[in-house]
């Protein structure tokens, strides 16, 4: 799995923090990336020991990652989650988030945003006063252009996500297309959220406002829980 931002072991620190609150009889939202891997490794674990949870995957990724750690699978369409654990790319003072890195923000937000505690695990890399990453933002392949011209409105300057190793554009889980925008410093992530909801062809963009609960940030001393 693709390393990004800090320490694996403040981010497994982070992740075995959060693996720590499902109870029994939670459904449990499974975030993506590398700091919310630990937590589903942690929480496959806690379910070999007796823990009796069930997980909804926000991609493809941590759906086979929770197969393998023996973590049972429901949905959206059968529950709704009581717990969401997942990573940020940034988390500002207030709060806000930046996510996508994994381009699965879509998912994410509907998972994280439909649980009654939605719990970010991070390392001190991810902590930031205010925004300032580029903001993933998920476009129906016919939409590239159009929302590109949107963006570039907005003040920010899009690019287009591409593989590492292949000659050509990420595809999202959704079968879309994901253009990174830079804003420079965000100083309205509330208003510039609602320019990019509303722009036509864009299905989902990476900035979570006001959605966060608890943030748990590893370091090498352990485990800081602030918000
Ligand atoms: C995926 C995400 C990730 O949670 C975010 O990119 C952080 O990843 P990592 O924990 O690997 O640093 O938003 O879409």
């Amino acid at each position: 799995m693709k390393q990004t931002g800090g320490s694996d072991e403040a981010k497994r620190r982070a992740g075995e923090s959060a693996a720590d609150i499902p109870e029994d009889g939670d459904v449990v939202g499974l975030g993506t990336g590398s700091t919310a891997a630990h937590a589903i490794r942690e929480l496959g674990e806690r379910v070999d020991a007796g823990l009796d949870v069930q997980g909804i995957p926000t991609s493809f990724q941590s759906r086979e990652l929770a197969r393998e750690a023996g973590i049972p699978l429901t949905s959206l369409d059968e529950a709704d989650p009581d717990v969401a654990i997942d990573g940020a790319d940034e988390v500002a003072e207030s709060g806000a988030l930046v996510k996508g890195g994994g381009a699965a923000h879509a998912r994410e937000k509907l998972v994280d945003s439909a649980a009654d505690r939605f719990v970010v695990v991070a390392d001190p890399s991810k902590e930031a006063d205010q925004l300032s990453h580029a903001v993933p933002v998920e476009v129906l392949p016919d939409a590239r252009k159009p929302v590109a011209d949107a963006v570039r409105s907005a003040g920010g300057d899009p690019t287009l996500r591409t593989a590492e190793r292949k000659d050509g554009p990420v595809v999202t889980d959704n079968g879309n297309l994901v253009l990174d925008s830079a804003f420079g410093e965000i100083d309205d992530p509330s208003g510039l959220a609602r320019t990019l909801s509303v722009t036509p062809g864009v299905v989902e963009h990476g900035l979570f406002v006001g959605l966060a609960d608890e943030l748990h940030v590893g370091d090498a001393d352990g485990v800081a829980v602030t918000l």
